[in-house]
């Protein structure tokens, strides 16, 4: 287990492309995964989701918790990791929401995005993963695939007038 030191905004890995995984089954894949699980673990919830360029490996691996439909009274999470994802937009209607990011500590803004997905792409086995996910499920996806092609939730900000601190913020909302 190792817990991997976060890159932040201004770090150049958090702007470029990630590679594309040859082998989703290589132990070196099943280890960049199991140390971004702890690192996660680590922040206690701080986070809900980490994509690898965060971790410095600019490769296309992305880890979320999303809330588990089927014990949907419990607070139970279910943990999706999701290697070289593609997302398809399934509609034109778009949600506006806050985010936050590991990658850009103690700050959270609006951003809108297209509120019904559809996700794909290869589990650690090397199966084929395809889901149709909609509002938190579907923004989440979103955000950690963003960060496979350089961009950080601000960049996709129509409006940097909600940008703020959340520290700042829970005293005024
Ligand atoms: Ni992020």
């Amino acid at each position: 287990m190792a817990i991997l030191k976060i890159a932040k905004m201004g770090h150049p890995i958090l702007l470029e492309k990630a590679k594309k995984v040859d082998d989703p089954t290589s132990p070196k894949i099943k280890s960049l995964v199991n140390d971004m699980l702890d690192t996660l673990k680590d922040l206690g919830g701080s986070g809900v989701g980490l994509a690898a360029p965060q971790v410095h490996v600019s490769l296309q691996v992305v880890i979320f918790e999303i809330p588990n439909e089927e014990e949907s009274k419990t607070n139970s999470v279910r943990l999706i990791t999701l290697i070289n994802p593609k997302i398809q937009s399934l509609t034109k209607n778009t949600e506006t929401d806050w985010e936050g990011c590991l990658s850009v500590p103690g700050l959270r803004g609006k951003v809108t995005r297209p509120n019904k997905i559809k996700y794909s792409g290869l589990d650690l086995n090397g199966n084929k993963i395809e889901t149709i996910a909609e509002g938190f499920h579907a923004r989440v996806v979103q955000h950690e695939c963003d960060h496979l092609f350089g961009i950080l939730y601000p960049q996709r900000m129509k409006n940097l007038e909600s940008l703020q601190f959340v520290s700042e913020a829970r005293h005024w909302s």
